[in-house]
Parts: structure tokens; sequence; C-alpha cells
């Protein structure tokens, strides 16, 4: 599957079966975050992938329907780093797609993740000082969801707004 069609194609999927992930693919994915363009070329970023199912269990106080993930990657960021929201979130979108790309459902999940931040980071030994960014979890789909976007029309603007 090429970029376009990757991007074309995602959806946020909150349904999964269930099935593993090989730690292959959980490995591109991971990376195609890591080569996210990155405000000052920083890359403020850490990725901890998750497929412990224990973990996962309580994580999904966050959202109940990631119980049935293949893993979670939960993003920390450095917040002394001037772009580390504006990171972050590129990291975030290139796994979305790239997940897509290996025909995997993904979620950016904030959820109640940011108000358990403290919380999740005691679990998972997040440094006190870096940032709970989101959660992504990832899955064999169990459905592939159709959402109502703007159109083209709608939002492209030539030469002026
Ligand atoms: C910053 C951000 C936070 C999000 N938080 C959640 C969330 O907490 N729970 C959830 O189910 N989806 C969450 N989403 C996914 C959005 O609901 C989803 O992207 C939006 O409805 C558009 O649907 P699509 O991703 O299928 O195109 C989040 C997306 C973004 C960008």
């Amino acid at each position: 599957m090429d970029a376009i069609e990757a991007i074309r194609r995602r959806r946020s999927v909150r349904k999964y079966t269930g099935e593993a992930i090989p730690r292959e693919d959980l490995e591109t994915i991971v990376d195609a975050g890591r080569l996210a363009a990155s405000g000052g070329n920083r890359q403020p970023w850490d990725f901890i992938v998750i497929t412990d199912r224990d973990m996962i269990n309580r994580l999904k106080v966050a959202a109940q329907w990631m119980e049935d993930a293949g893993a979670i990657i939960a993003v920390v960021l450095d917040p002394s780093s001037r772009w580390w929201l504006e990171d972050g979130s590129a990291a975030v979108e290139n796994m979305l797609i790239a997940s897509t790309a290996l025909g995997y459902g993904s979620c950016w999940l904030e959820g109640y993740t940011l108000l358990r931040e403290e919380e999740f980071k005691a679990w998972l030994g997040v440094p006190v000082h870096k940032r709970l960014l989101t959660l992504v979890p990832i899955g064999v789909p169990g459905e592939w969801p159709t959402k109502q976007k703007k159109s083209l029309e709608e939002v492209i603007h030539w030469e002026q707004y």
C-alpha cells in the first residue's frame, strides 16, 4: 500500500480481534514514529510498546475497547523541548498511517489518558519530568469504520482564503 492510499484508508479503529502482532510489525510502526518531522530535529520522544495482557487490561481504564488490542504504544515526550506537542502529534500520525499500511487498525487515544497521566506514568516507569502524550492501541481490525469527512472542496482554497 503506498502512502497516499494508507492516508486515505486510515480510520480510527476501536474494535480488534485480540490477535497478537508480530514484533517486526510493531518495530516498523514505531520506526515510522521515530522518523517523523521534528522541530529543530530535537526528536523529544520515546515509545513504550506494551503487549503484556495484564498491563493492557490495566490501561483499558482509559477506554474499555482497548482490551482486544494486540499492543498499545505509549507515546512519551520531553516537555522541555519547545515543539514537544507538535513533534509528538507528527509521530503519532505517522504510526497511525504505518499501522494502516500494514493492515492493522489503530486509534489516537487521548480519552482519560491525560486525566490519569501520573498513574499511567508510574505503571510504565516513565520519568516524572516526561509527559505521556497519548496511547495508541493497535490491533487486527474487527471492523473498519467509515467516517464522514469534510470534502476537499470545503477546505481547499487557492491563493486566498
Ligand atoms: C488529539 C486526538 C485525540 C483523540 N482522542 C480520542 C479518544 O480519546 N477516544 C477515541 O475513541 N478517539 C480519539 N481520537 C480519534 C478521533 O475521535 C478520530 O480521529 C475522529 O473521530 C475522526 O475519525 P477518523 O480518525 O476515523 O478519521 C482522537 C484523535 C485525536 C487527533
